[in-house]
């Protein structure tokens, strides 16, 4: 496809728009907690140990190639270190990282300057790639297949076709939802790869590196309890370890052991699951108003108050590995587990039933 750069387009930047890249730099740990503990290398990165092994492969094959890196996509629920893993992978290949989620790339403009401004060899990371328009979307299709751009400029009998050389460089694009990514972008993917949720103990091995960066003091029953409630994801446990190190330095010594977090977490009201007042709130009102289900995810959203699009992303994906939650096509089923989990009898909600919450 051709691109209509109007010549405006690149002249006349919105004011209010954000630059669309972020470059990863030095951090403050009270500024951006969540960059200044992202492991940057493969050594201290934990967890998805398969998915870690293919790609050391992959990157000694194209190191020894001299090439870049074949375009990958990553999918999986929120949290599980998509975007870390891309800054692990630029540093091991010693390649920088241009970092853009795909609603900063709303305008042709935003895609071509960031294709422009790639040098040889460079990652592009876009976060939500599912997201991207139409437009962005057969821009990139030459870009990554055969690293050019089709550009037309001008109007009607001045216009002028241009086909722009860019740099060789990887594209690495991450989803949640990767159903939602059109079957053309998708299949220019060399590499797909799907993010699992984290065991307690890889969870547990996050929690103690963090505190370690973060100077707070942790047993390891003490992280073994923040991990079991973390739901399977390092950037939830992350959050916890900072509220449960809040609570340990205003009601005791500091240091967290397992009482402290149990004590820290009820608290919080982060139950043994890892569920929150809202994961609760979504399973009690559909055992309580609509018999267990099934029932619209639209339905769900309005009663609970909360939009679809985060129920989707992150209540969802954590109920239904955990079993508490089924999606059938005409909507979610709280399961067996779910209502044993609240505290109901398993069949039909009767409101004399006594729940635990
Ligand atoms: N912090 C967030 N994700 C991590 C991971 N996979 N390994 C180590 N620390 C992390």
């Amino acid at each position: 496809m051709s691109i209509i750069a109007d010549d405006n387009d690149f002249e006349k930047p919105k004011v209010e728009k954000k630059n669309p890249v972020v470059k990863p730099e030095a951090v403050d740990c009270d500024k951006n907690f969540e960059n200044c503990i992202r492991p940057k290398s493969f050594d201290t990165y934990i967890g998805q140990s398969a998915l870690k092994d293919t790609l050391k492969i992959t990157i000694k094959a194209a190191q020894k190639r001299e090439k870049p890196l074949d375009h990958l996509l990553f999918y999986g629920p929120p949290g599980l270190g998509k975007t870390t893993l891309a800054g692990v992978i630029a540093q091991e290949m010693g390649v920088d990282i241009k970092i853009t989620s795909a609603p900063a790339l709303e305008r042709p403009r935003d895609i071509i300057g960031i294709l422009m401004s790639l040098q040889g060899g460079e990652i592009l990371f876009i976060d939500e790639i599912h997201r991207l328009n139409k437009v962005a979307e057969e821009i990139l299709y030459p870009a990554m297949e055969d690293f050019y751009l089709d550009m037309t400029t001008g109007k009607s009998q001045t216009v002028k076709t241009l086909r722009v050389p860019l740099p060789k460089f990887t594209l690495i694009g991450a989803t949640t939802k990767a159903g939602e990514l059109s079957g053309p972008l998708r299949d220019r993917f060399g590499i797909i790869h799907r993010l699992e949720f984290y065991t307690d103990e890889e969870l547990a091995q996050v929690i103690k590196r963090t505190a370690g960066i973060l100077e707070i003091e942790i047993d390891e029953k003490g992280a073994l309890a923040i991990a079991r409630r973390s739901r399977g994801t390092p950037r939830i446990a992350n959050r916890l370890v900072k509220r449960v190190s809040d609570y340990a330095l205003v009601k005791h010594d500091g240091k967290i052991t397992e009482d402290i977090a149990n004590k820290s977490l009820d608290i919080l009201k982060i139950d043994e699951f890892g569920l929150d007042t809202t994961d609760r709130s979504l399973l009690k009102l559909i055992i309580e108003k609509y018999e267990g289900g099934p029932v619209g995810i639209e339905t769900i959203a309005a009663a609970i108050g909360e939009d679809v699009r985060t129920i989707e992303d992150v209540c969802e994906p954590f109920l239904l590995q955990a079993g508490l939650l089924q999606r059938t096509p005409r909507g979610r089923k709280v399961s067996p587990a779910g209502y044993r989990h609240l505290g109901y009898n398993t069949g039909k909600f009767n409101s004399n039933q006594q729940t635990l919450f």
